[in-house]
């Protein structure tokens, strides 16, 4: 087995690893598209089964995720597909990580709608704070019982139905993007270099202080959420605004869905 995630917040490769912890007696290794340097394999055969988890952006795969997947080649290689949402929607996100593990010449035969907490929550604004949490990563290790009493049972891998998936093919365009990049607070910041560990595109530098490259920056709040000072913010307005809403309007649990 192999996790395939691009977590840049952690609760796609959370979701995944739980899946693959029901397949006991299987090895189970990385290959990481997080970072920049990713780790592991990248060629996967027809004996292997790949797991791979991606968080949804604006309603589709996160663009850098799609670029990195895109270096990953199948050869008629099974594959469960995981997107991963902040309890607003995952829309087209799916069917377009579907189409993508297709043409890389994985076969989807599984595929899951998560939540995890969303990357603009915040103590005053929490949005699907602490998620997944017990109950979803419960729901994530009976489906990878599941997949895996399913995979025994197959006899060739073109018995394996790709299930039906909700979304829009051609993939709806989302709204144009917020500026988003985080601003940093420099009295507050120590200057560790913890941010530009976990930056998923090495948008920070660390000279005479922290600087970040606006172009390279997707957005994650990675660095928001991993700076022990508090010493970076995303506060413009329009941010504000959309963090109010999704703490508003997103509040009502949604839970994890499943095709199989
Ligand atoms: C730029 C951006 C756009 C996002 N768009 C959506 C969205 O359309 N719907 C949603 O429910 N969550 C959205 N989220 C929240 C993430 O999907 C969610 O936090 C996810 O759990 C992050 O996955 P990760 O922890 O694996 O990085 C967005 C997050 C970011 C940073
Ligand atoms: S993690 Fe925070 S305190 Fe540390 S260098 Fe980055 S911004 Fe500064
Ligand atoms: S600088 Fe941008 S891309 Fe890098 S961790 Fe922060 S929000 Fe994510």
């Amino acid at each position: 087995i192999w996790l395939v995630p691009f977590s840049p917040t952690g609760s796609s490769r959370q979701v995944i690893t739980a899946i693959a912890a029901a397949m006991t007696g299987i090895p189970i290794e990385e290959c990481d598209l997080t970072y920049a340097a990713g780790v592991g394999r990248r060629r996967f055969g027809p004996d292997e089964l790949v797991i791979i988890g991606v968080p949804v952006y604006a309603g589709r795969v996160a663009p850098l995720a799609v670029e990195r997947l895109q270096t990953l080649q199948g050869d008629r290689t099974p594959a469960v597909i995981v997107a991963t949402y902040g309890n607003r929607d995952f829309e087209d996100a799916l069917v377009e990580l579907r189409d993508i593990a297709r043409q890389a010449s994985f076969v989807p035969l599984a595929a899951g709608a998560f939540i995890g907490e969303h990357s603009f929550s915040g103590a005053e604004t929490p949005i699907a704070a602490g998620r997944p949490d017990g109950p979803d990563l419960a729901i994530a290790e009976a489906f990878g019982a599941r997949i895996g009493a399913r995979l025994a049972a197959l006899e060739t891998l073109d018995a394996a139905c790709c299930p039906d998936l909700p979304g829009n093919v051609p993939y709806r365009e989302g709204p144009p993007p917020l500026p988003l990049t985080p601003a940093l607070v420099e009295a507050a910041c120590t200057k560790c270099g913890i941010c530009l560990t976990v930056c998923p595109n090495e948008a920070i530098t660390l000279q005479e202080k922290i600087a970040i490259d606006v172009e390279r920056c997707i957005f994650c709040c990675a660095c928001i959420k991993s700076c022990p000072e508090e010493a970076l913010v995303i506060d413009a307005a329009p941010v504000r605004q959309v963090r109010q809403w999704l703490h508003e309007h997103c509040t009502a649990r949604r839970e994890p869905q499943l095709y199989l």
